[in-house]
């Protein structure tokens, strides 16, 4: 068996070819505001990214800067008047916060029809409920890949290392959505590696480098990579020990390269949602209203 490297890359820019064609077709343009709060230099090359993506796309992208000691009542306030303003129809605030401000309460704060990372309570419960909405980017991304890749999620089992807001709950939503048995392991759940040799689609998101090894994974399984970690000499590994787990697995995700670029183009896919939703179709042109990147309505 030869494995299969999932290009993310490659698919992400026909995603975003795609999508510049459509978004070429309206009469108006969808803007993004990205607001990054502090100096975090991982995040500020993420929201540099984004912002050159939708750029390339036809999507009007602005970051709004904020210094790492802004208050979260100057950042909410922030946050309102975008909600506020007509001319905006989506807003991501880049995580990691500064600690002196709640993540929560900023999620909660984002109006949810312009929340294109899909992290607001009401976009989080309609995920939950099997009625996506707008849908976390990296999730999105994943699941895109897999079905780029053919893989039969029905009745498949699944196991998605990491339970955060960001990737690992909402996929383990969407996978259950696409009928694949699904297993949420985390850092208490007993015997990992055993758990692990159950999935034959692995998902790692956990943040910790190559901690995912050859021996973990069954033979033939599709191995799905979120993790993206500096090591003390400057290289990115991703959460899985990529050389011990290729020979094994029969598609891989490659870090990087693989899931990082799919982020990036959903978000841009989650603008286009956002403001065709907000914004009224032209006369005689009957685009279907609140239809999102998952086809289900907003
Ligand atoms: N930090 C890491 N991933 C993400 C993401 O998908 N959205 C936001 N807002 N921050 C992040």
């Amino acid at each position: 068996m030869t494995p299969r490297i999932l290009d993310g890359k490659a698919l992400a820019a026909r995603l975003r070819r795609d999508l510049a064609t459509r978004v070429a077709a309206l009469d108006y343009l969808p803007r993004l505001v990205v607001i990054l709060v502090g100096d975090d230099p991982a995040s500020a090359v993420y929201v540099r990214n984004k912002a050159r993506a939708a750029a390339a796309c036809g999507i009007a992208g602005e970051t709004v800067r904020l210094a790492a000691g802004t208050s979260e009542a100057e950042l909410l306030d922030r946050i309102g008047a975008l909600n506020r303003d007509p001319a905006v129809d989506a807003i991501l605030v880049q995580l990691p916060l500064p600690r002196a401000i709640r993540p929560e309460r900023v999620t909660e704060a984002i109006d949810p029809a312009k929340d294109v990372d899909g992290f607001h309570p009401l976009n989080a419960g309609l995920l939950a409920l099997g009625r996506p909405a707008l849908v976390p980017c990296t999730p999105a991304g994943v699941m895109r890949l897999l079905a780029e890749a053919g893989v039969a999620l029905g009745g498949a089992r699944a196991v998605v290392l990491g339970r955060s807001m960001i990737v690992g709950r909402p996929l383990a939503a969407l996978l259950t959505a696409a009928d694949a048995t699904v297993t949420l392991a985390h850092s208490r759940s007993r015997d990992l590696p055993a758990l692990c040799r159950e999935a034959e689609v692995l998902v790692a998101a956990v943040g910790r480098a190559e901690m995912v090894r050859g021996g973990w994974v069954r033979e033939g399984a599709v191995v799905i990579d979120v993790g993206i970690n500096r090591l003390a000499d400057g290289r990115l590994a991703g959460d899985v020990a990529f050389a011990e787990c290729l020979p094994r697995a029969r598609a891989i995700t490659p870090v990087p390269g693989g899931v990082g670029p799919m982020t990036i183009a959903l978000l841009l896919e989650n603008t286009l949602a956002a403001a065709r939703a907000r914004r009224p179709a032209p006369e005689g042109c009957h685009h279907p209203r609140g239809t999102t990147t998952t086809g289900e309505r907003a």
